[in-house]
């Protein structure tokens, strides 16, 4: 991980992957499930943008981009999902199937998502309005910036 991870207000159960973290947000069990989540509270960042994937079909991978600025949260609220994360370094896959369970993908981190079962649904909160311009969807110039920067971070 590259620099301090943004921390949660309520440090609720987070487990540190090797590129990021897993956390719980409150699960309410009362004849079904609510979960909620409020923005620097349970959140590492304040929410400008949700956005959902479902009905993926069988074998597509999505994502394969980097921000420059925005964060984001994911949380598959239904079925299950592999997250690849890469931060020009090191990759790791993270698996994700329980629906208030949230990985924190920070800037500057690549990200794909493959495995999703016939009824995943991923939400994702993200820090920023969209805007394409954000984007870094060429593997070699994300490369390239994120040890450019690593590179930076180890002169300090
Ligand atoms: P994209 O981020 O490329 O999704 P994925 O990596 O899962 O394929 O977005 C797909 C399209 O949706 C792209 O044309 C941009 C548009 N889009 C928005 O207009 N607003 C948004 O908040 C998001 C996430 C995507």
């Amino acid at each position: 991980m590259k620099g301090p991870i943004p921390t949660l207000k309520e440090q609720h159960d987070i487990t540190k992957t090797k590129l990021s973290y897993v956390f719980t947000i409150p699960k309410i069990e009362d004849e079904g499930f609510l979960c909620f989540a409020e923005g620097k509270n349970h959140l590492p960042f304040d929410v400008k943008r949700f956005y959902y994937i479902a009905d993926v079909i069988k074998g597509a991978r999505r994502g394969f981009h980097a921000h420059h600025k925005t964060r984001q949260v994911l949380f598959c609220i239904k079925g299950s999902i592999t997250i690849v994360l890469d931060d020009g370094q090191y990759r790791e896959k993270v698996v994700l199937n329980e629906s208030n369970k949230g990985i924190f993908l920070d800037r500057m981190m690549w990200h794909e998502m493959e495995d999703f079962t016939k009824d995943t649904v991923l939400l994702v909160a993200a820090s920023e309005y969209y805007d394409e311009k954000d984007y870094i969807r060429d593997y070699q110039e994300f490369s390239m910036i994120a040890n450019k920067r690593w590179y930076r971070y180890q002169q300090k």
